[in-house]
């Protein structure tokens, strides 16, 4: 997919189609306007007649519209003015690129980029347009033999910008919105493979390939050397399964070498059946998504490569499968981490904060301004906050407030769940320094205290991201996310692109 940015008139496109918005009720935006105007009323006539009220995704494809040089013009519901903000201005982006592509237009100019939404500036607009756009031409059909769509897709999409003057900031933010957009897919291509090709060996070799394309420098660690190392919560998981995990380190370094590096760890369980206090067999596809956190900052990283960031980032991934056998963890086995604190199993599908524990004091090593996890940590999470908002806690205000910010940026969204010490007296064990579970109320909170306990020498910040990495149900599958978050995140902290006019 192409994308461009340009200024001009809608009236004088030479395009296979022109898009346009349309608020209900039958209100046309300004270039709506415009196409009527110069086509004497054929759009405003198409209205009257009641074909397109402007309700939120409707859609209506209008052929040879007479005086116009352009082929088609499409018209998009746009639903009520005022209550058009960033989210629906999305959706309605989406709808449109969706049914393009499905009628087989190649091309297209989209001028929906006009439509104003409250503190978001024409570079908010290009760059979510592009997110948008890509959004809705993701298939992941590899894996299929049959029904792949090799039609004819949408290639080409131009996008509108009434001030020449804008011109400069829009093309910076059509970079941001590709270099997110291509990192966002990498993360979905990556959650959506299976169980049995995406294993850790295999996200691996992926970061070695990411090494190969982009200035990142990859290494990948075995058993041995995680022995040696003495990573014994990692490692013990690690036990139930054939597959032999990996701890992978991949640094990018778009800075000077004494600057603190953003270290990003991802958990990537491949697959987690649960061990021994095995999970239940429906949806228990769903673990291969397991490793979402792994594939963000894979994600992330290649953005922040690709836009060339002054930045030094270094993600780490800790890699294992989690399953039931005879060398698995036992509830109740006590194993020894990274830091020397002993841990008691108690339940063996509390995994996550096995592996990440020990990649928390691993990342020690680089010195890091701040350490921030990704991962699909609690199904507590999903109760508390669903599929629309990542959980965010932190040893760190205004880590917290940066994240809070990018995310909101992005429409990437997290929201904060305390993390008061009151909570930590869940983990208590009887026969070790720390419990790996904290009981029934608030798991996503003692999750995250669990790792707290592996964060007192960094600033620190923990992603639940269990609700929003992936999609269930008809749907199914890998959102990406929380790639646009990281990546802005990033973005704000090289502070080159300072934006006059939005506000985070
Ligand atoms: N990967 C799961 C968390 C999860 C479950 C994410 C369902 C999305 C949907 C994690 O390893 C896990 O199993 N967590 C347990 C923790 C519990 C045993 C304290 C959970 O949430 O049930
Ligand atoms: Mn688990
Ligand atoms: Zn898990």
């Amino acid at each position: 997919m192409e994308f461009s940015v340009k200024s001009g008139r809608p009236e004088k496109q030479r395009s296979a189609c022109v898009v346009v918005g349309v608020f209900q009720t039958r209100k046309m935006s300004p270039a709506a306007r415009k196409l009527d105007e110069a086509s004497a009323g054929a759009i405003s006539g198409v209205i009257r007649r009641g074909d397109m009220e402007g309700k939120k995704g409707q859609i209506l494809l209008l052929h040879n519209l007479p005086n116009l040089p352009c082929e088609r013009v499409l018209l998009v519901g746009c639903g009520k003015e005022k209550e058009f903000d960033g989210g629906a201005y999305r959706q309605t982006i989406e709808k449109a690129a969706e049914f393009l592509n499905k009628t087989g237009t190649r091309e297209a100019v989209l001028f929906l980029t006009e439509l104003e939404i409250k503190r978001r500036d024409i570079a908010w607009r290009v760059r979510h347009a592009v997110e948008a756009v890509q959004t809705a031409l993701y298939r992941f059909d590899q894996l299929k033999t049959k029904n792949r769509e090799d039609r004819r897709p949408l290639r080409r999409m131009t996008m509108f910008v009434s001030r020449r003057s804008d011109l400069p900031a829009s093309e910076d933010s059509l970079r941001e919105g590709v270099a997110v957009s291509a990192g966002t897919k990498l993360a979905m291509d990556l959650g959506n493979l299976p169980g049995n090709i995406c294993t850790p060996t295999y996200l691996a070799e992926r970061a070695q390939t990411l090494q190969q394309a982009h200035p990142i420098k990859t290494t990948v660690l075995g058993k041995a050397d995680m022995e040696k190392l003495r990573m014994g919560a990692l490692l013990s998981v690690a036990r139930g399964s054939r597959q032999p995990a990996k701890l992978i380190t991949m640094e990018y370094n778009g800075a000077g070498a004494d600057e603190a590096p953003v270290v990003l760890i991802g958990k990537g369980l491949t697959f987690d059946a649960g061990g021994i206090s095995l999970k239940p067999a429906a949806s228990m596809d769903e673990m291969k998504f397991d490793m979402c956190g792994a594939a963000s900052v894979f994600g992330a990283l290649q953005a922040a490569a690709e836009l060339e960031l002054p930045i030094n980032v270094v993600g780490v991934v800790p890699s294992s499968e989690n399953l039931p056998d005879g060398d698995a963890n036992k509830p109740g086995d006590i194993v020894t981490s990274m830091s020397g604190q002993t841990i008691e199993v108690l339940n063996t599908d509390a995994e996550g904060r096995l592996l990440l524990c020990d990649a928390l004091t691993y990342s020690e090593r680089f010195k890091p301004a701040m350490v921030i996890d990704i991962a699909t940590l609690t199904g507590a999470c999903v109760v508390a906050l669903g599929a629309h908002a990542s959980g965010l806690m932190s040893n760190n205000n205004r880590v917290m407030r940066e994240i809070l910010a990018a995310g909101t940026y992005a429409h990437d969204r997290a929201w904060q769940l305390p993390l008061w010490d009151e909570y930590q007296k869940q983990l208590d064990s009887n026969f070790a320094d720390i419990a790996n579970i904290g009981g029934r109320e608030a798991g996503t909170i003692t999750a995250a205290c669990f790792l707290s306990r592996f964060t007192k020498n960094f600033k620190w910040a923990h992603l639940d991201i269990a609700g929003t990495a992936w999609k269930t149900g008809k749907e199914k599958g890998a959102t990406g996310r929380p790639v646009p978050l990281l990546t802005q995140f990033l973005i704000d902290r090289c502070g080159k692109h300072k934006r006059t006019g939005t506000q985070h």
